[in-house]
C-alpha cells in the first residue's frame, strides 16, 4: 500500500543510506537531546541513522496509517483483533483497583475479582495456610504451559528472583520432550509440590500431555489417591469445560478472558506462579509499571512517545534500510529469558504477510528478534555485529544499580561500562587510517540504550509494556492484525495427525509428501 507518506520516507532513506553516524553527530552536536523518559525508563536513541527529517516523515507515516485512531480503538476495547473478532485488552489487566481509567466497570470488576483470588491463593501458599494432601506446606511450584502460558511467567520469575521467596522452588515446564518435565521434577517431593497448569485454550497438546504425566507422577507418589489432585493441581484458563474434563475442579481454576492474547497474558492469571513467587504486592507493582507505560503510550505526543519511537525506528530499518533482524541485549543476567519472550511477542504478532483486510502486504513485515545477555554476547556473536556485512539494530538494556541484595564485588560498573562501550564502538568504529583492514571497525551500526535505575517489578512491567506497544505501532503501520496467530495452526493440526500415525501398530496408509512418509516409516521401525 505505498502512498505519499511511505514514498516520502523511502526517498529520504536513500539520502540517509549514505550518511554515517559520525556525520550525523558532527552536524547535530546536541543529539543527546534524542532521549525520552517514561515510566522509570530512559531511552537514548541518538545512535540511530536518522535525522530530524527522517523522524518527522516516519511520524507522518504513522499518522497517515491511523496510529492515533488504533491506539484509541485498542484502549476503548474495540475489536482490534479482527480475524478473531475480539478486543485486545491486556491494558485492562494493569488498571489499578482504585482507577476508573480506560476500561468499563464490568471488565474492571472481573479483572479485580481474579486478581484478588490470585492474591489470596498466593498468600495462602506463602504463609503455609494452604497445604498439600498430606498436610505438608507447598515448597515447590511447577508451571506447565507453553508459549504465552510459559514465557511470561518464566521470564519474569528469572527477572525478579531477587524479590522472590528464596525458600521455595519454581520451575517452568513447556516442552513436550519428556526430559523437560522429568528434569523439573528432579529432587521434588510430591507432598510439597503444586502444579499450575496454564493454558488459555486448555487444548494445547504439549501442555495437556505434560499435565497428564505430572498428574500420574503426583498421584502415584501420593499413594494413588486421586483426591490428592485437588490439593496439588490448579488450572489457569479461559476454558472451564476443558479444565473440568481434565479432572481439575473448577473451584481450583483461575480465569482469564478471550480478549487477553496468549503472548499478552503474563499480567493475567497466567502470572499465578509468579505471584506466588514474588507475592501480591510485588505483582501489583509489576502491573503498576505496565500501567504507567500504558498511560504514557496513550497520552504522549508521538515525538515524545517511547514505544512509538521504538516502533518507528524498527520500521525504518526493516522497510527502508533492509534490516531483517533486531538484537536485544540486556546487560542484566536476570533478563536472560527476555529475548525469548520478545521473540514470541514480536514474531507471533507481526510475522504476517496478509493485512487485516485480507490483502497481501507489499513491504517487509516482522523482525527476527534474537539476543542474549551482555556481556556474554560480546564473546560470541558481537564480532559479526562489529565487522560483519549485515545490518542489525540493537536494543541495549541496562540498569544503573544492581538488584537488591545482588551486589558482590565491583561487577556492576564493569557491566554498565561494557554496555556503553559496545554502543559507542558499534556506532562510531575506529578512526585511525593507519590500521590494517582487518582491524578497521566501520561503525555506523545503530543502537538504542534503554536504561533504568534498577530491575524491579515496576521497571520490568513498564519495559514489557513498552515492547507490547512498539509491536502494536509496527503492526498498525503495516496494516496487520498483531493479535492473531493463524500461522501456527497448520503445524498443530498436522502434529496431531502424525502423532496417531507414528504410534499406530496397523501402519496406516499415509498421504503426506514422500519425504514425510519415509521419515514416519523410519521412525516407526526404529522407535521401539
Ligand atoms: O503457539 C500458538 C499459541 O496459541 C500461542 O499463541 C499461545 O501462547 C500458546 O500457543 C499456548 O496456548 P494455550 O495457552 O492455549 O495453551
Amino acid at each position: 500500500m505505498p502512498d505519499r507518506e511511505w514514498d516520502a520516507v523511502a526517498a529520504h532513506a536513500e539520502v540517509m543510506r549514505t550518511r554515517t553516524l559520525r556525520e550525523l553527530f558532527a552536524a547535530e552536536p546536541d543529539r543527546d537531546r534524542m532521549n525520552i523518559e517514561a515510566a522509570g525508563w530512559y531511552l537514548d536513541y541518538a545512535k540511530h541513522r536518522v535525522d530530524p527529517e527522517a523522524l518527522r516523515l516516519l511520524r507522518d507515516l504513522a499518522v497517515a496509517r491511523g496510529l492515533r485512531e488504533r491506539i484509541d480503538a485498542m484502549f476503548r476495547g474495540d475489536h482490534v483483533n479482527v480475524t478473531e473478532d475480539r478486543p485486545a485488552l491486556h491494558i485492562a489487566l494493569r488498571v489499578p483497583a482504585e482507577s476508573r481509567k480506560f476500561v468499563g466497570p464490568e471488565i474492571h470488576a472481573e479483572v479485580q475479582r481474579v486478581l484478588h483470588q490470585m492474591s489470596e491463593f498466593a498468600s495462602s501458599i506463602r504463609d503455609g495456610s494452604r497445604v498439600g494432601h498430606t498436610g505438608r506446606p507447598i515448597r515447590n511450584v511447577v508451571n506447565i504451559g507453553i508459549g504465552g502460558s510459559d514465557l511470561g511467567p518464566a521470564m519474569a520469575y528469572d527477572a525478579l528472583r531477587a524479590f522472590s521467596r528464596r525458600d521455595m522452588q519454581f520451575r517452568f515446564v513447556s516442552n513436550v520432550d519428556g526430559a523437560d518435565l522429568l528434569e523439573a521434577l528432579h529432587g521434588f517431593d510430591a507432598t510439597e509440590t503444586l502444579f499450575v497448569v496454564a493454558s488459555k485454550t486448555f487444548t494445547t497438546l504439549e501442555t495437556l500431555t505434560n499435565a497428564r504425566a505430572a498428574r500420574a507422577w503426583s498421584v502415584a507418589a501420593l499413594g494413588g489417591d486421586e483426591s490428592s489432585v485437588a490439593k496439588h493441581f490448579v488450572a489457569v484458563s479461559t476454558n472451564a469445560e476443558k479444565v473440568a474434563e481434565f479432572g481439575i475442579d473448577t473451584a481450583n481454576m483461575f480465569e482469564f478472558w478471550d480478549w487477553v492474547g496468549g503472548r499478552y497474558s503474563m499480567w493475567s492469571a497466567i502470572g499465578l506462579s509468579l505471584i506466588i513467587a514474588i507475592g501480591p504486592d510485588n505483582f501489583r507493582e509489576l502491573l503498576a509499571g505496565a500501567h504507567a507505560m500504558d498511560e504514557h503510550f496513550y497520552t504522549a505526543p508521538f515525538e515524545a512517545n517511547l514505544p512509538v519511537i521504538m516502533g518507528l525506528l524498527a520500521c525504518w530499518y526493516r522497510d527502508f534500510l533492509d534490516a531483517q533482524s533486531q538484537a536485544v541485549v540486556p546487560y542484566a543476567n536476570a533478563l536472560v529469558k527476555l529475548p525469548s519472550y520478545l521473540q514470541q511477542l514480536e514474531m507471533e504478532s507481526n510475522g504476517k504477510s496478509v493485512r487485516a483486510d485480507g490483502t497481501p502486504v507489499d513491504a517487509p513485515t516482522g523482525e527476527i528478534v534474537w539476543g542474549t545477555v551482555g556481556t556474554n554476547g560480546q564473546h560470541a556473536y558481537f564480532q559479526l555485529l562489529h565487522q560483519g556485512t549485515t545490518l542489525v539494530p540493537i536494543d541495549f538494556i541496562g540498569f544503573e544499580r544492581p538488584q537488591p541484595g545482588l551486589a558482590l564485588g565491583d561487577q556492576q560498573h564493569f557491566l554498565y561500562a561494557n554496555l556503553l562501550a559496545q554502543a559507542e564502538a558499534l556506532g562510531f568504529g575506529t578512526d585511525d587510517p593507519s590500521l590494517p583492514p582487518y582491524r578497521v571497525m566501520p561503525g555506523n551500526r545503530p543502537s538504542s540504550v534503554l536504561t533504568a535505575l534498577q530491575l524491579t517489578p515496576f521497571t520490568l512491567g513498564s519495559l514489557v509494556a513498552a515492547y507490547e506497544h512498539k509491536v502494536m505501532t509496527l503492526g498498525t503501520i503495516w496494516g496487520i492484525d498483531s493479535f492473531d496467530q493463524w500461522g501456527v495452526e497448520l503445524g498443530k493440526a498436522l502434529a496431531q495427525k502424525i502423532a496417531t500415525e507414528i504410534t499406530s501398530p496397523a501402519g496406516p496408509a499415509m498421504t503426506h509428501d514422500p519425504s514425510t512418509n519415509a521419515l514416519i516409516r523410519r521412525y516407526r521401525e526404529r522407535s521401539s
